[in-house]
């Protein structure tokens, strides 16, 4: 299904010397493109529906009725995506059409509309175009694309909304947690960040949110990110509060996560590490991992390196995991580990077109 989009193209954007400014110290998700791309669905759950008012605008506040079921019942979902200008000045995304069927799985799971593939794509180039000269090329940077869909609908009786938006916006981002180097984690025993059939595997906004007090909790110990257990199989480790994690075995040559049970969210990142880990000839295990495993893996020498991942951060080395009553020391000590810098800098050298593509990973914008 395509869609026409109409383009009201924002009249006050910002100068090039602003962006330049932007460009100095992008940080993440701090700074917003000139426009914003809107598609409008009306319908019910069970008749399709349709899409409608596909459209560039101005990027700027919306108007919500209060009553407006994303207010109220969290009916919401998200993506994730970068892109990327290379030498040549074309501009690529990152696997998008992963993306697209993503943002289908999520929607399904809190009874929003799929959205055709074709739409999402189409926003997607729509609004990289129009604010192409938004695209940082510094080192770590890239435009990362944040498609959402929210239930628009006044009306406080709970049941699907009858009304949904579809957006996208767009922020120019350098590296999610600066210089890539080992960050602590905090284990969370006190809260789970999903159940079984929960919303675990969706990309929706509550799983963030609930991650959020654990977060605080790591913080206050004097951890950057927290790590959720599956606490229906005794100590198997999820995922962080916004990435997946690998663990490598450097002796064995091999790479293992946690499989996806559905409770994990299935991360873009995660799927293409787990492809460029076996190109190198390593293997890889989606498994049951657990928090045992990892103790001992540390103490005996087996795992040599742990590193998370996502959109966001690419790929970020993990340091030493805090627990209320114990302590698994960081695997590579103060420095990042080599396995996991190397499939970074793969991963990040085919994004921006230095490395071949030889999967078909990127889509020109
Ligand atoms: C992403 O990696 O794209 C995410 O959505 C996670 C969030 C921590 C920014």
């Amino acid at each position: 299904m395509s869609i026409e989009f109409t383009v009201e193209p924002n009249q006050n954007p910002a100068s090039d010397a602003r962006i330049e400014e932007i460009f100095a110290d992008p940080g993440f998700g701090n700074y917003f493109t000139d426009h914003m791309a809107t598609v409008d669905w009306e319908g019910t759950y069970h008749d399709g529906g349709q899409w409608k008012n596909a459209r560039i605008t101005a990027y700027g506040p919306l108007s919500l009725d209060p009553a407006a079921a994303v207010f109220h019942y969290g009916q919401e979902v998200f993506e994730g995506i970068k892109a990327y200008r290379h030498s040549d000045g074309s501009i690529w995304a990152f696997r998008p059409e992963v993306n697209a069927v993503r943002l289908q799985n999520s929607a399904r799971r809190l009874a929003l509309p799929e959205l055709p593939e074709e739409i999402f794509l189409e926003s997607v180039k729509q609004l990289v175009s129009i604010d192409q000269k938004w695209i940082p090329t510094g080192e770590g940077e890239s435009l990362y694309i944040r498609p959402f869909m929210i239930a628009t609908e006044a009306y406080l009786g709970v049941r699907p909304s009858h009304q949904v938006k579809y957006m996208v916006i767009a922020s120019p981002v350098g590296n999610y947690f600066g210089t890539p180097k080992p960050v602590d984690i905090w284990l969370s025993t006190n809260y789970a960040r999903a159940g079984v059939g929960g919303t675990g595997a969706a990309k929706c906004g509550g799983n963030y949110a609930a991650s959020m007090i654990a977060q605080l909790e790591g913080e206050e110990q004097g951890c950057q990110q927290v790590i959720f257990k599956d606490p229906n199989r005794d100590d198997a480790i999820e995922e962080l509060g916004g990435m997946n994690v690998f663990y490598v075995f450097g002796k064995e040559n091999k790479v293992v996560t946690p499989e996806l049970t559905g409770t994990i969210l299935e991360g873009v990142t995660r799927k293409s590490l787990l492809q460029l880990a076996e190109d190198r000839g390593m293997t890889v295990e989606e498994r049951k991992f657990t928090l045992t495993e990892w103790r001992e893996g540390v103490a005996n020498g087996d795992i040599t390196e742990v590193f998370a991942c996502g959109t966001a951060a690419v790929v970020s080395p993990v340091g030493k995991l805090k627990a209320a009553d114990f302590e698994i020391p960081s695997a590579t000590g103060e420095e990042p580990g080599e396995i996991s810098m190397a499939l970074r800098e793969e991963l990040v050298g085919i994004q921006t077109g230095k490395i071949e593509d030889r999967h078909g990973w990127l889509t020109r914008l």
